[in-house]
């Protein structure tokens, strides 16, 4: 994801644009050298440039090259490195590695300088404006299940971090509100309650019991299968009652999803499957124009190549599906809300789908031939929630379990700590219950987003509510302690970020203030390769550096306080930060 404009606060993206510049004057005649600039993980530098081995061997016993190897090819990457106040020395290493060491007063100022004009100046700057992020997603009428909670949190990072990036995010919920289920359910509906007009969810109840039952009429009941099917037909051909029954059913659902969503603290924008009714025949006609939809079986399908079954966009009863709403709503994104990236959050096990999508949509030129370039799509997949059993996650009775009911475990566990830890009488009862909630659905929403997607995860309560080893319990009491120090100090950090001067003299507050200023190219880079997981590992240590500088350098009362007080803000904002982007909520007290 190439930046336009120059980055602030990416350290990784300023040191490039010098090695470049070097390795323009290292060897004149060769273009398009990207400089390959990478963190070191030895103790030689902070970062390190590793062109001079691909280089070497592509310039090799060309006339004209004086060079012996990839170490002298290394000492004139250096020799041409243009002077910086960024940069303090530099070595070479083994086979040309060109070493960076930092200058620690660029360091402490640039951390100033983010303390006094705000983290936003520290965002990333991406080539694109506007986004959709497909997530949530849950089916009406249906139980909204651990997976569709994963695609929620994943999604909401996502969005987030594009937002951050000052990224216009449509945050799309394509909720499943079409489809044969509905025939049945609005025939049920009917049968139990003749005023269905008046029904709301407090006389049905609970909806997925209602899916449940009808469905179970639908298996045994011919005459009701019958029913149900011809319901589905004047549903789709816009008959006014069963218009009526469908739109109730989905405010009924809408609500219940709703109320997850306010739990969470997650925002989305409903446009369903059915919004892109009016617009499927449209579409398919197009890519027909195209010659791209074949006959088979009675059916009209795309093939693709490489993938032995096609894409139905049609189905044999002349119907369309799931497939057949997502290429339109493809196409309305990319036409209509001209998005640029358009991002789907959902299981691994729609994988192979969204690739037929998206291969279909290349064949109609809806995406430029380098996939480097936008407009493109994403598909975000993710592994199964599993139970401490190694299993799939579901309730002892082995029913699907609720999402309303896991947040609840979460909040009452992580109330439960809290008394156990005093705070009852410490705290007001409102206290209590905030942070009981932070803290709580921090904690889930944390256990899924630090493990890589697309791995599976288990559920486990008590590993994801333990204080100690890598949990949201851990960071969000770190952040609250870092703002008790600050506070016990009585100093007032928005007057030292004005007066005071941050020093990084000791070899943790440089080792803290480095990690500090790797915040901007680790956002960029969770956010272009979608993998909230990398922000939670930068989080992770971000608190462990805090937590060895804090040991190892007296604070309060030390001749260095003014500098370490603001390099305890300087944490405490970024660490925030990542909170938001992460979508928890921060406690300042614990
Ligand atoms: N409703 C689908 C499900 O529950 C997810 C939809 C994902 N988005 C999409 N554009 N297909 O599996």
């Amino acid at each position: 994801m190439a930046a336009e404009q120059e980055n602030v606060g990416n350290l990784k993206r300023k040191l490039a644009k010098l090695f470049q510049l070097s390795l323009d004057a290292t060897v004149p005649g060769e273009p398009d050298i990207e400089p390959q600039v990478a963190a070191c993980t030895a103790k030689f530098g902070d970062y390190q440039c590793n062109n001079a081995m691909g280089l070497w061997s592509k310039i090799k016993g060309r006339p004209g090259i004086e060079f012996r190897g990839p170490p002298a090819v290394g000492q004139a990457i250096m020799k041409n490195l243009p002077q910086s106040e960024m940069i303090e020395s530099c070595s070479v290493a083994g086979p040309g590695f060109v070493n960076v060491v930092l200058s620690k007063n660029w360091m402490a100022q640039n951390i100033q300088k983010m303390l006094v004009d705000g983290i936003e100046t520290w965002a990333p700057k991406l080539s694109i404006k506007r986004a959709v992020v497909d997530f949530s997603s849950p089916n009406i009428a249906k139980e909204m299940h651990v997976g569709h909670l994963r695609s929620t949190i994943i999604g909401d990072t996502l969005a987030s971090m594009l937002e951050f990036s000052n990224v216009e995010v449509l945050r799309r919920n394509h909720v499943g509100d079409w489809g044969t289920q509905f025939g049945m359910l609005i025939e049920f509906l009917f049968e139990k309650f003749p005023n269905f007009e008046d029904v709301n969810e407090t006389a049905i109840g609970d909806l997925q019991a209602f899916y449940k039952e009808s469905k179970q009429r639908f298996d045994v009941d011919a005459e009701f299968k019958d029913r149900a099917q011809k319901a589905v037909v004047r549903l789709q051909s816009g008959e006014q009652m069963y218009r009526k029954a469908w739109a109730q059913i989905c405010e009924i659902s809408r609500r219940e999803f709703d109320q997850v969503y306010q739990r969470l603290g997650v925002h989305l924008e409903e446009k369903g499957e059915s919004f892109y009714n009016p617009h499927i025949p449209g579409v398919i006609e197009a890519l027909t124009n195209q010659g791209l939809v074949e006959e088979s079986k009675g059916a009209r399908v795309i093939f693709i190549e490489g993938i032995n079954i096609p894409l139905i966009v049609v189905k044999s009863d002349g119907g369309y599906n799931y497939a057949s709403t997502d290429m339109t709503a493809l196409w309305y994104r990319l036409n209509e809300e001209k998005a640029e990236w358009i991002i789907y959050v959902t299981d691994v096990g729609q994988q192979q789908h969204f690739d037929m999508v998206f291969k279909a949509a290349k064949r109609a030129g809806w995406f430029p031939a380098d996939d480097r370039q936008y407009p493109k799509a994403s598909h975000v997949g993710f592994g199964l929630v599993l139970g401490e059993d190694g299993k799939r996650f579901r309730t002892r009775s082995s029913e699907v379990v609720r999402l309303a009911d896991l947040l609840d475990e979460a909040k009452t566990r992580s109330k439960a700590a809290l008394i156990e830890r005093g705070k009852a009488a410490e705290w007001t009862e409102e206290e209590l219950e905030q942070t009981a909630e932070a803290v709580g659905y921090g904690a889930v929403k944390y256990a899924d987003l630090k493990n890589n997607r697309l791995t599976n995860y288990t559920f486990d309560f008590d590993q994801m509510l333990n204080d100690k080893g890598n949990t949201a319990v851990y960071l969000l009491y770190a952040h609250a302690r870092i703002c008790s120090i600050i506070r016990k100090s009585g100093k007032d950090t928005e007057e030292l970020k004005k007066t005071g001067k941050i020093v990084l003299d000791h070899a943790d507050e440089r080792v803290l203030g480095l990690h500090l200023l790797q915040f901007a190219e680790v956002v960029e880079e969770a956010c272009s390769n979608l993998l909230p997981n990398v922000l939670c590992e930068y989080l992770y240590n971000l608190s462990e550096n805090f937590t060895r500088f804090y040991s190892n350098c007296q604070v309060v009362g030390s001749a260095e306080e003014t500098s370490r007080l603001l390099l305890c803000e300087a944490t405490a904002v970024v660490m925030r930060k990542c909170f938001f982007l992460l979508g928890i909520k921060p406690v300042y007290k614990i």
